[in-house]
């Protein structure tokens, strides 16, 4: 497959020569090492466990815990004292895409869990203790749909801090900007799916079907977020697509070459090799702190969890409680790109967290919209029959799972100097 690979730009052919010999001890590595298994599971048991946590009752703590805890090894307890931390219809700015009570959901189990890692307890989040920690700095996720999944999230769980009149969201093109003016704090979500330039940049208009990449173009974007206070990414999803076309040169000119490619994990790296160039040569290190969020996985296939007859999330009202449970919504090669990558800035002086949600998240097949959400079009005779067939079981329903990613997130921003 790689010998296939052909580009007729000099400037490019020596730095794709080293990529391909990468992507091809990454494969190798990635089929060797076994992560195309799907796990059987089995659901249930744990309940004993459960109840004893339920006993303990509530565990979080204002004080921040320990550098050395390992806050995203950890299990799901069930604790309606706890959570959620706030109500769906409290959060003045709430989407539609997240709005699960508004769009149906009528039981409300999956607002209830908190995450209690094994070795320490997340602090409570604050939203006043954020907002003072922020004055007059701006704060930008940028990413896709799920990390607007998580700003949304953030400006709920900082809502019920902040008087009526003294905060605002603005929409304008790719950017939304929450204000908490009291503090002077800025916000921001900046729609940029595949971190790169592509043609699934417009924030409305981005479902096309043939993805093209400007695979070495970041520009464009970055010059919007730069100068952040701090900097929250993610890129996954947008990736999955089998075929899609990079390009070198712009959009439109004549002079572009184009190549189709169904190489994943290498165009994944070539994007990620962008961003980290970018960021080493402008980002402020002294100024801005950076996070990377490792992939929302999505449940999709009910068989990952031992459903039959072909279902997805559904329906499912519980959280899977086998320990260390691995679905197929998650890649572990891609994975193993973004962390090299982080690796590869802190050789270079530039440090990025990792907020590792993966796991986390993969126990929570029933925190997905589902079929309660905002539809951007008419849904068919068909699809309404069989409603497991246009189920959202990729974004999170709010309250919900991107709330306990905020307060890992929180966790470190305090913590930050
Ligand atoms: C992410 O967290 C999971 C669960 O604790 C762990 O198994 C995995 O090794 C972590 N990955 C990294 C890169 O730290
Ligand atoms: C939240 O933080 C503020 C500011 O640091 C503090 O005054 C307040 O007591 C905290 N609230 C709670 C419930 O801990
Ligand atoms: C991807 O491209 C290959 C080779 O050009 C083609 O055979 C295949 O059908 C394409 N797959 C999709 C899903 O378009
Ligand atoms: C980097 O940020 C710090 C802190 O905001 C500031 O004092 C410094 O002037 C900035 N450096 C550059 C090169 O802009
Ligand atoms: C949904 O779940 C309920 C309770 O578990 C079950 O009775 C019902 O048959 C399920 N419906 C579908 C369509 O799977
Ligand atoms: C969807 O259905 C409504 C009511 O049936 C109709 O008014 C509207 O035009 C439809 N929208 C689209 C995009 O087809």
């Amino acid at each position: 497959m790689a010998a296939t690979w052909k580009t007729t730009r000099n400037l490019h052919s020596s730095t794709l020569g080293i990529l391909v010999t990468t992507l091809v001890v990454i494969s190798l590595f990635y089929y060797l090492s076994g992560d195309n298994n799907r796990s059987s599971s089995n659901i249930g048991g744990g309940g004993g466990v459960l109840d004893e946590q339920i006993m303990k009752g509530r565990r979080e703590h204002e004080q921040l815990p320990a550098g050395g805890c390992n806050l995203f090894s950890g299990r799901w307890v069930y604790d309606d004292k706890s959570s959620p931390l706030y109500k769906e219809q409290d959060c003045s700015f709430m989407v539609g895409d997240f709005a699960c009570g508004k769009f149906g959901r009528n039981e409300f189990k999956y607002q209830h869990w908190r995450w209690q890692p094994h070795d320490c307890d997340l602090p409570r989040f604050n939203g006043t203790a954020l907002m003072e920690k922020l004055r007059g700095k701006r704060v930008v996720f940028v990413g896709d749909s799920l990390n607007k999944n998580q700003w949304m999230s953030m400006v709920c769980l900082l809502d019920s801090s902040l008087p009526t009149s003294l905060k605002s969201v603005t929409w304008k093109g790719s950017l939304i900007t929450f204000q908490a003016l009291e503090y002077k704090v800025r916000m921001d979500f900046y729609w940029e799916p595949l971190l790169v330039e592509s043609n699934c940049d417009d924030p409305v208009n981005h479902h096309v079907l043939d993805r093209v990449i400007r695979v070495g173009a970041i520009e464009k974007h970055a010059k919007h977020w730069t100068d952040a206070d701090v900097l929250i990414f993610n890129s996954f999803m947008w990736w999955l697509e089998p075929n899609m076309t990079l390009l070198w040169g712009s959009f439109g000119s004549s002079n572009g070459v184009y190549k189709t490619v169904n190489m994943r994990l290498r165009r994944y790296e070539m994007a990620l090799r962008t961003w980290s160039d970018w960021l080493d040569l402008q980002i402020n290190r002294t100024k801005t702190n950076l996070f990377f969020m490792s992939l929302s996985p999505y449940h999709k296939i009910g068989e990952d969890w031992g459903k039959s007859g072909g279902g997805n999330c559904y329906n499912e009202t519980e959280p899977i409680l086998e320990k260390g449970y691995k679905g197929s919504g998650t890649d572990a090669g891609m994975m193993r790109i973004a962390e090299a990558a982080i690796n590869d800035l802190k050789g270079r002086g530039l440090r990025v967290e990792y907020i590792n949600i993966t796991q986390l998240s993969d126990y929570r097949k029933d925190g997905h919209p589902s079929i309660h959400r905002r539809q951007w079009s008419n849904l068919t005779r068909t699809q309404l029959l069989d409603p497991v067939t246009y189920a959202d079981c990729v974004h999170w329903c709010l309250p919900g799972v991107p709330d306990v990613w905020n307060q890992l997130l929180y966790t470190y921003i305090m913590r930050a100097n």
